[in-house]
C-alpha cells in the first residue's frame, strides 16, 4: 500500500554494486574487465534515475574494505574511476548531473582527488540528480569520524552536549547535505549491508537481486522502483 508517507518514487536510492568480480569469472574475463562493465551500468542506473525523477543516486564504489584487495586490483579500479570522471564529466552535463562523493577521500590517490575534485566544480551548479560516489568508504568509519566533529563542536563551545539528538548527529557525517536513502538496492543476491550507510539506512526500503552489477539494467532500476512503492513504510509507527 502506497501512503502519504512513501510517494511512489523515491527521492534517495542507495546501491551496493556487487557480482563485478563473478560476473567476469563466468565469462572467462580478468576481474578488472567486470569493473569495467560495471562502470557502464552506473551510467545506465544514471539515466535511470533521471528518467523517473529520482533525486538523489549514491553508489559504493571503494569500501574502507576494499583496501584490503590486492595492490593490482586497486590499482585498475583507481584508473577506472579516474578515467570515468574525466571521460563522463561532459555526459554528466548533458544530463544536469551534480556529482558529490563521500568517505575518506583524502586516501585516494592524489591524481584521482583532482579529478573528483575537478568534476565535483564543474558539475556544482547543475540542478538534475545528485550523483554521489562513495569511495574509501566505510559506515563505522564514517561514524567514528562524526562522533570526532561533534565532540570538536562541544570541545569549540558550538554546541552543548545536552543538544545531541539525530537530527543534530547527521549534520555531522559526510551525509549532511543529503536526505537518508528511502530504498537500498544490492545485486548479486548477498544479503548483507556491508558496512554502507548503516546509520542513514535506518528505515530504508531494501531490495537484493540475483543477478551481478554489470547486468544491472535501468529496466531493472524501475523493477526495484516498484517494489518500493508496494511497500507500506511504517516508520515504527501503526
Ligand atoms: C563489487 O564487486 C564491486 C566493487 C568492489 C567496486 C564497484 C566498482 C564499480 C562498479 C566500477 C567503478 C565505479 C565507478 C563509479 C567508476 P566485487 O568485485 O566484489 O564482485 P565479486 O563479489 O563478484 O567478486
Amino acid at each position: 500500500m502506497v501512503t502519504a508517507e512513501s510517494p511512489p518514487v523515491p527521492r534517495h536510492v542507495a546501491v551496493i554494486m556487487d557480482g563485478n568480480g563473478r560476473w567476469a569469472r563466468e565469462r572467462g574475463l580478468p576481474r578488472a574487465a567486470g569493473h569495467r562493465a560495471g562502470a557502464e551500468a552506473v551510467r545506465e542506473s544514471i539515466q535511470g534515475c533521471r528518467d523517473l525523477g529520482i533525486e538523489f543516486l549514491t553508489v559504493y564504489a571503494f569500501s574502507s574494505e576494499n583496501w584490503a584487495r590486492p595492490k593490482s586490483e586497486i590499482k585498475a579500479l583507481m584508473s577506472l574511476l579516474e578515467k570515468f570522471l574525466k571521460d563522463k564529466a561532459n555526459e554528466l552535463m548533458d544530463w544536469d548531473v551534480r556529482l558529490q562523493a563521500i568517505g575518506r577521500l583524502h586516501d585516494l590517490p592524489e591524481s584521482c582527488q583532482n579529478q573528483l575534485h575537478e568534476t565535483i566544480e564543474k558539475t556544482s551548479g547543475n540542478k538534475g540528480l545528485t550523483l554521489i560516489l562513495a569511495l574509501s568508504y566505510g559506515g563505522r568509519e564514517e561514524i567514528i569520524d562524526g562522533v570526532k566533529s561533534v565532540l570538536d563542536a562541544v570541545r569549540n563551545g558550538h554546541i552543548d552536549e545536552a543538544m545531541i539528538t539525530p537530527e543534530v548527529f547527521s549534520q555531522h557525517l559526510y551525509t549532511r547535505y543529503f536526505p537518508d536513502p528511502d530504498l537500498l538496492i544490492r545485486t548479486s543476491g548477498e544479503m548483507r549491508l556491508s558496512n554502507f550507510l548503516l546509520w542513514q539506512i535506518s528505515y530504508a526500503e531494501l531490495v537484493v537481486l540475483k543477478k551481478n552489477w554489470p547486468d544491472f539494467r535501468a529496466a531493472d532500476l524501475a523493477e526495484c522502483v516498484d517494489e518500493y512503492a508496494s511497500r507500506h513504510r511504517r516508520f515504527g509507527k501503526l
